[in-house]
């Protein structure tokens, strides 16, 4: 199957959803760094998914209750040279057509004159409030006027709904296109971590490690770092969004790496892998490692259809107190521990997240009082970890940390595929066993 069939299928199944409503799915603008520079465009994920245009300042409209060759249509900047020259190549309105499939293009300074027009007809209409300004003040108007009409000639009026359910739903579950990108991101965001560890010496500096892992992105064809590279040695690894990456690495520490990469297309990689910075584990170093290890190996063993993210986060919790008693850092019962959050101070964070076009996906995680059961196609991290810090309190009656204990932070965190069968771990070649983590 060809890319254009690929997005071709989604507008299908799309449209299908929207039954007789118009979507308005606005593309992202280009975002300010400072002064008049701006941030590597990206492009919004939802805007991506159906359309695969990858320009800013676009707008496409999903019409299903128009007629055959009005249904897709798509706003963008029109080609004009003296703007190229500056910023590089736009398709503009005929490449649009030619290229993208979209039945009518237009430039985007004629959406307010025609937005109107094109939403006639329509039952409801399906757009994402608070995120896209420009579009919204239009569109707000535009609506207006049509109820205003309607109330006139007696319909019903019309609603404004949030294209999120709908279209986060079909993200959530991965075609065989997708899983083949994610394996890809998958397999160069692994070899990065074995080069990495591989290279990685006392005395040196966090962020050479990054330029490590992230010269091998680039060599490899992604766009880059799929978010911001957490290269943290010994006690930095207990601040979670740890960026900052510029501390010497010492001798006797660990070093968690937590760093994906994302492709051309945008589909993405999440790792975490934590090694002794001059390949020999300390005994408290070896125990949490090996706690946190079997705590994912665990939960990974969980990722079947039918059970859901909190089981998989709970096994994982399980594991993780219950390792935790047996090294007399926590002590009780682990079932009454888990109950009151008595572990917090050690494992603040759940065990893993959607992932996809975005590095957290979207998709929801429960439906009302129900989580969603895993299904064949979804895609989620599963990443425990364990940190002992003095950051949070020791909670009342729990025993204080040792200072042999502290400054250690460890997360090991991988992609897992649902199928039908096992779960198929999508970043196996970052390896992780104790013996692979020393040299
Ligand atoms: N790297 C972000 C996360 O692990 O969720
Ligand atoms: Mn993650
Ligand atoms: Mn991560």
């Amino acid at each position: 199957m060809n890319n254009h069939q690929i997005y071709k299928d989604r507008r299908k199944r799309f449209m299908r959803e929207l039954r007789g409503s118009a979507a308005i799915i606005p593309a992202a603008k280009l975002v300010t760094h400072h002064s008049d520079c701006e941030y590597p465009f990206r492009q919004n994920s939802d805007f991506w998914y159906l359309t695969g245009f990858d320009e800013p300042d676009a707008v496409a409209l999903f019409l299903p209750y128009r007629p055959e060759g009005e249904q897709y249509i798509l706003f963008v900047l029109p080609k004009e040279s003296s703007a190229e020259v500056w910023n590089g190549f736009r398709w503009g309105i005929i490449g649009a057509v030619e290229n993208f499939d979209v039945d009518i293009a237009h430039p985007i300074d004629e959406l307010s004159d025609k937005l109107a027009h094109y939403l006639n007809g329509t039952e409801h209409i399906f757009f994402r409030i608070g995120k896209h300004p420009q579009v919204e003040t239009l569109l707000l108007k535009v609506w207006a006027d049509l109820l205003d009409r309607s109330s006139r000639s007696g319909s019903l009026p019309i609603a404004l709904y949030s294209p999120c359910s709908v279209l986060h739903k079909l993200r959530l579950r991965k075609d065989p296109w997708e899983i083949m990108r994610m394996r890809e991101a998958g397999l160069i965001s692994s070899r990065a971590h074995e080069l990495a560890r591989n290279e990685t010496r006392p005395g040196m500096n966090e962020r050479e490690i990054q330029a490590v892992i992230e010269k091998y992105f680039l060599e490899k064809g992604a766009r880059g770092p799929a978010y911001n590279s957490i290269v943290a040695g010994g006690k930095n690894a207990c601040i979670l969004h740890y960026t900052a990456n510029h501390s010497i690495l010492h001798n006797g520490e660990l070093l968690l790496i937590d760093a994906g990469c994302s492709l051309n297309d945008y589909y993405n990689a999440d790792i975490t892998r934590t090694f002794p910075i001059n390949g020999k584990f300390t005994g408290e170093q070896k125990a949490l490692y090996e706690i946190v290890f079997e705590a994912q190996k665990s939960a990974i063993d969980c990722v079947l259809p039918g059970e859901n993210t909190e089981k998989v986060h709970l096994k994982a919790v399980t594991v993780l107190v219950e390792g935790l008693i047996d090294i007399g850092l926590l002590k009780g019962r682990a079932e009454s521990l888990i109950e009151q959050g008595l572990y917090h101070h050690f494992y603040m964070h759940r065990t893993g997240h959607w992932l996809g076009l975005d590095v957290h996906d979207v998709g929801a995680y429960r439906l009302g009082e129900y989580p969603i059961p895993l299904e064949d196609g979804m895609v989620l991290t599963v990443e425990p970890g364990l940190y002992i810090s003095d950051f949070l309190p020791v909670p009342e009656g729990q025993p204080q940390i040792e200072e042999r204990w502290k400054g250690i932070g460890i997360r090991i965190e991988d992609d897992v595929l649902v199928t039908n069968n096992q779960p198929e771990v999508l970043t196996s070649d970052a390896l992780k066993s104790i013996h692979d983590m020393e040299r």
